[in-house]
């Protein structure tokens, strides 16, 4: 064979193994509205820029007469490309080829971008679609997963880690999404279950579908799994592409900055009046966030769970910050189980990718009640002061309103190592709230000496200035002054250096 019939049949073989599992699965992928594993990284990545491996890897099962049905590939498409001109590793899982489901080998080809990814100190993205281990393969697959998960695990806090699921993710398929640190989801198309309502109905005898099972909007709304639900496949692509554009390439490298065009000087007026006069009227967070940062642009995340606190990325002066702000308009901004978990799970990410943090605070307390005590409270809210405590970077705190009795302290408190902690003239800072506070301290007094009481309390604690006395707040400011004071203290710690004490790893509560 001369080279030219060599080159012709390297060709060939190539397109074929384009094909996956061949032109019916890819037609029935189409026809339940999914695209390809292909068109799927063609769609994430920058044009032209990915460069595939193992393109031509298959299986070594021979049980049930696997070894006749050999495809390139085997189920999984890897490599790497670029994101926005930064380079990215990606692999995909393909449904075509025995429902994208792990064997051995494709496991490797996975592992084997995991570990270059690490090496090379750039984020990976999982595209997901798969029906888990492979049932033919036996421990081999189950093997294959051990193995990503154990990457995933080496990876985590030193590249971001994406994963979308784009498809049904059963079993193992649920749990290596679940050790990165963001997971996007499609509404209606993308289920993620440890077990399908088969099995649930044979184990616990429940009736549940697979969409209220495992669908987007459960996990984004309710388990608190999935952190973005997009509408379509190329929304959720093109969201990653976003969320990607706010994160280093991995943490040795700072927040990435970019050009800002927004007047640092930009006073808004309008925030003057954001804060009503009864303390007891919600009023919605994301005007003060969208009001001060760069472009008004402010890309949020778990945006359907735990909506009493806040989370999301943003630009102050073309800088990257993590925000975190308690939300009066749902629940008051309470602290619960749930924004919890959901709070310090954003500030270590933070914290991990060298992301700076501001925190918005108005927020009456803990969630009070048998449901938050029996379900660990104490546990899950203990979390968000360990989370703030250890982290290393830049940390600016602004008390809007209310930051009552232990809220007041997890939520980035000078004493839990906040560098700079401002708060408007509206401010409230107490062990809690006046009424609260007379019921327990005047019990069994007349109505006119708890109504004395009540108005003592409030003009000694629902203002900023007996704290500002003692220096637990560094500056009072006006709201309309929020966005050149933040992007000052920012810069002002920019060149912050802190180190913990040296040790393994702390044992942050769970
Ligand atoms: C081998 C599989 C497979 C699997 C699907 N296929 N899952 N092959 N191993 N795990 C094959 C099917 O046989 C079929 O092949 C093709 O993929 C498409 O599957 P369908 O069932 O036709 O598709 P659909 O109706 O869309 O249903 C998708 C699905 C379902 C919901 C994923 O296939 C399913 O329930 N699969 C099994 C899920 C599961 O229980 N996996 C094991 C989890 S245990 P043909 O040739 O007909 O096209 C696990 C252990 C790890 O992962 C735990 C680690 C912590």
């Amino acid at each position: 064979m001369d080279n030219n019939q060599k080159y012709k049949d390297f060709e060939l073989k190539d397109k074929e193994a384009s094909l996956g599992g061949g032109l019916d699965k890819l037609q029935k992928q189409h026809e339940q509205g999914k695209l390809s594993a292909r068109e799927r990284i063609e769609k994430l990545l920058d044009k032209g820029s990915f460069n595939e491996l193992d393109k031509f890897v298959t299986h070594r099962c021979t049980n049930f007469g696997m070894d006749k049905t050999k495809i390139p590939g085997d189920g999984v498409v890897s490599g790497y490309g670029k994101i926005d001109g930064r380079l990215v590793y990606v692999y995909a899982y393909d449904f075509t080829v025995y429902g994208g489901s792990l064997s051995m080998a494709n496991a490797g080809k996975i592992v084997k971008v995991q570990q270059m990814a690490l090496k090379n100190g750039a984020p990976i993205i999982a595209l997901n679609d798969s029906g888990g281990a492979r049932i033919q393969e036996g421990v081999e697959s189950l093997t294959g997963y051990a193995n990503i998960f154990y990457q995933n695990t080496m990876a985590s806090g030193v590249i971001p880690q994406i994963s979308a699921i784009l498809g049904p993710c059963a079993g193992g398929a649920c749990y290596s999404p679940a050790l990165t640190d963001f997971i996007f989801m499609v509404k209606d198309k993308s289920h993620m279950f440890v077990t399908g309502p088969d099995v649930v109905k044979i184990v616990t005898h429940e009736q549940v579908t697979k969409e209220e099972l495992g669908g987007a909007q459960t996990h984004s709304s309710k388990s608190g799994v999935a952190h973005f639900m997009g509408n379509s496949e190329e929304d959720v692509l093109l969201e990653i592409r976003e969320l990607l554009s706010f994160l280093p390439s991995n943490n040795m490298e700072d927040a990435p900055s970019s050009a800002n065009q927004d007047d640092i000087h930009r006073e808004d007026e309008s925030l003057m009046s954001l804060i009503p006069d009864d303390p007891n009227m919600p009023y919605e967070i994301k005007d003060l966030i969208e009001s001060v940062v760069d472009n008004h642009y402010f890309f949020e995340v778990a945006s359907h769970f735990a909506k009493n606190i806040v989370v999301g990325f943003a630009r102050l002066g073309g800088k990257s910050v993590g925000i975190v702000a308690n939300q009066p308009n749902y629940l008051a901004g309470v602290l619960d189980i749930d924004a919890s978990d959901k709070a310090s799970r954003f500030i270590r990410f933070c914290d991990c990718f060298n992301i700076p943090l501001i925190t918005f605070e108005d927020v009456p307390g803990f969630l009070p009640g048998t449901i938050q005590e029996h379900n660990g409270i104490i546990r899950h809210g203990a979390k968000i002061v360990y989370a703030y405590a250890e982290a290393t970077v830049p940390k600016i705190t602004l008390i809007t309103r209310k930051a009552y009795g232990g809220a007041y302290i997890v939520m980035s408190s000078k004493q839990t190592g906040a560098d700079i902690n401002l708060c408007y003239p509206t401010a409230e800072i107490a062990v809690m709230g006046a009424e609260g506070a007379v019921n327990i301290l005047y019990r069994n007094s007349d109505r006119q000496t708890k109504d004395q009481a009540i108005s003592d309390y409030k003009e000694n604690f629902a203002n900023p200035y007996r704290v500002a006395e003692l220096g637990y707040i560094d500056e009072i400011i006006l709201p309309r002054q929020t966005r050149y004071k933040l992007i000052q203290a920012l810069e002002m710690t920019k060149n912050k250096s802190v180190t913990n004490p040296p040790k393994k790893h702390g044992n942050i509560p769970l």
